[in-house]
């Protein structure tokens, strides 16, 4: 069994929906859900779901082992939906080929510090573009830039809000990144 540890940082919804994908999986599992906030609505999901989650601070990332000690014991896989920290150096050490990111525009566009959630959306409308999509990527020392594994894209009409390209984007996500994880994994 491939075992997957979630990282995420808000709602959850795409945590919720890989962990819906992989139940009854025969050689994928979800096996834990880890937050840096701890207000997050991804707990409430967790406990829903009977996936075990945990809570660290920031400086547990940074400043100790403590997290890279829980995913070594956990996981083979690390998948962040919604976490908005960046990787620290020791998991980049540990899982070198084996963190895959998902990003909610089409990278190498709208990415970087501070692109996160509706900052994209909304920096996408300013911008006018034509076109969004999400960018599932591999996660190396370079965070944004990591191979691109897949794409997918959807029009923006003029008269969408950042609300309207939220839902767009969470459609695509919804869609697509499960089935990619899977196909990721297994290759
Ligand atoms: C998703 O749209 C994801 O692509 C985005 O945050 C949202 C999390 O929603 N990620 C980033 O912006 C990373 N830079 P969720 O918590 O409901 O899954």
């Amino acid at each position: 069994m491939k075992r997957i540890a979630i990282l995420a940082s808000g709602s959850g919804s795409n945590a919720e929906n890989i962990v819906q994908h992989f139940k009854n999986h025969p050689e994928i599992s979800v096996s834990c859900i880890v937050c840096n906030r701890r207000e997050a609505k991804v707990f409430e999901r967790a406990k829903k779901l009977q996936i075990p989650s945990y809570y660290f601070p920031k400086t547990d990332f940074y400043q100790t082992d403590k997290v890279l000690q829980l995913i070594k014991e956990e996981a083979d896989w690390i998948v962040l939906a919604g976490f908005l920290l960046k990787i620290p150096q020791n998991i980049l050490d540990v899982f070198p080929n084996n963190i895959i990111n998902i990003h909610p525009a089409l990278l190498p566009k709208f990415g970087g510090k501070g692109m996160y959630g509706m900052h994209v959306h909304k920096a996408v409308r300013e911008m006018n573009e034509p076109e969004t999509g999400i960018t599932i990527h591999m996660v190396n020392e370079n965070y944004d830039e990591g191979a691109v594994i897949y794409q997918a894209k959807t029009p923006v009409s003029k008269s969408d809000t950042p609300e309207d390209i939220a839902a767009k984007i969470h459609q695509l996500e919804q869609k697509y990144f499960p089935k990619v994880i899977e196909n990721t994994i297994l290759q």
